[in-house]
């Protein structure tokens, strides 16, 4: 999505709901993400400039490939079975086979995106949900629409997208004991927000704590294989504790495929995955009935991974790495701690040390404030630490790189190809302007 339409209706709308007495008609607000960039799009709309960092967009084209498989499945117009053709889950338990996961078709639940099969896993769980504390924003919205409890608990130190084992274990006893049943446990891996890699023994120590406590660890895996380096060492959960473990991916990030709406869950073999596969395929049934059909084939060549597409995912990982190495310099030379990007196209600075000077010369005391000062003054769209579960005091936001790429597909391909894409003189600008408004806004 290059732009995103407004859903601000032109009528009045009511702010509290017509229902009351209805347990379920709590206000949902718009997701962070999407707010953020719909209130870009109406500056856009007015012609006044924006420095889009806010929403997690790969912005880059849909390889020609793949826009030519799913044209050539425009036929297929039957439903097909609810967890995804036959040719969908081969190809996906290819893809996991390749990563040092040995994975059957019959264990692929395929549904359009990773976030709708996230939402039917907690709802198959049934159960309350232990996230790391940051995390993706829709963890902890979906586990309220499913009736569940999110339970914040802090990432492990200096990495991001896992709990803190130890952590993780006192708050499973601390909720048990207050009457609360977590039953699983979210992992980011790589992370949204922090565009941190857990580390290996990291994930030995939650599997350990899963096991102990008998959680379901959710291993949300969609950007694996944007890791910047590709030396280092990615280990899933999966791996380690393969019996509890389900691990969700998507083509929306590495492929840069959102709009396409399509995702894959990989089920654990044995009692515990065949009872939650077949809850999970009983919600797919009731609220989605299968995956769009056409984008299930061009679906299954993706990951299928022919060297073309490989070779395409390789491109935009240096990219995505170039560009957030980039960012992170601009924030870290104005004086912000940044921890170092490892993943994805996400930068996570904090503004701690500019605390006194922004509550003084602004009134600033939180990210949300923070990230609304840089949206009003500047037109820089970014994401508060606090949509994220951060305690609104910290003073974190992140920083989306994926629509500094270009406008057009034309500057998207010549990002892909350069060496050096920060001399390209479209990302340079926006660099550069990131750099001004922070030397504004600076002590
Ligand atoms: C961590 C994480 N998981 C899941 C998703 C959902 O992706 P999709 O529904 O497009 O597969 C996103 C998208 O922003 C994400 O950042």
């Amino acid at each position: 999505m290059s732009s995103a339409g407004t859903i601000t209706p032109a009528f009045p709308v009511l702010t509290t709901s017509p229902f009351p007495a209805a347990p379920a008609a709590k206000p949902m607000p718009v997701s962070a993400t999407l707010a953020a960039n719909e209130a870009l799009a109406a500056r856009r709309s007015r012609g006044e400039p924006v420095l889009p960092l806010a929403f997690g967009e790969a912005g880059l084209p849909a390889h020609p490939a793949l826009q030519e498989a799913l044209a050539a499945a425009t036929a297929s117009n039957g439903y097909g079975p609810v967890a995804g053709c036959a040719a969908l889950r081969a190809a996906a338990a290819g893809y996991w086979q390749r990563r040092g996961l040995p994975t059957s078709p019959g264990s692929v639940v395929c549904g359009p995106g990773s976030k709708a099969l996230l939402f039917g896993l907690l709802l198959a769980t049934g159960a309350d949900v232990a996230v790391p504390r940051p995390s993706w924003v829709s963890y902890a919205a979906q586990a309220g629409l499913a009736g569940a409890m999110p339970h914040f608990v802090p990432a492990a130190p200096g990495e991001g997208g896992i709990c803190d084992p130890d952590a993780l274990g006192a708050a499973v006893t601390a909720a048990r004991a207050a009457g609360r049943e977590i039953r699983s446990v979210i992992v980011t891996l790589p992370d949204n927000p922090t565009g941190r890699l857990p580390r290996p023994a990291t994930v030995r120590a939650l599997c350990q704590v899963a096991a102990a406590h008998d959680l379901v660890i959710i291993s949300d895996e969609i950007y694996r294989d944007l890791v910047h380096d590709p030396a280092a060492a990615v280990l899933s959960p999966a791996a380690v504790a393969p019996e509890r473990t389900v691990v969700t991916t998507a083509l929306s990030k590495s492929f840069a495929l959102g709009g396409w709406r399509i995702g894959v869950a990989r089920l654990p073999e044995g009692a515990l995955g065949g009872w939650l596969r077949r809850q999970l395929v009983g919600i797919c049934s009731e609220i989605w009935s299968a995956p769009a059909a056409p984008i299930q084939q061009a679906a299954a060549l993706a990951f299928s991974e022919p060297h073309n597409l490989t070779e395409r995912v390789a491109r935009s990982r240096s990219l995505h790495a170039a560009v957030c190495r980039g960012v992170a310099a601009v924030c870290r030379e104005a004086g912000l701690d940044v921890p170092a990007p490892q993943a994805a196209f996400y930068v996570y600075p904090d503004f701690e040390p500019w605390r006194a000077h922004l509550g003084r010369r602004h009134g600033v005391t939180t990210s949300q404030g923070l990230a609304g000062l840089l949206l009003d003054r500047y037109g820089a769209g970014t994401l508060a630490a606090s949509a994220f579960g951060e305690d609104p005091k910290v003073l974190r936001l992140r920083l989306a790189t994926g629509l500094l790429y270009g406008d057009s597909e034309a500057r998207q391909e010549a990002a892909l190809a350069a060496d050096n894409p920060l001399s390209l003189p479209w990302i340079a600008a926006q660099l550069d302007r990131l750099s001004e408004i922070l030397a504004d806004l600076a002590p």
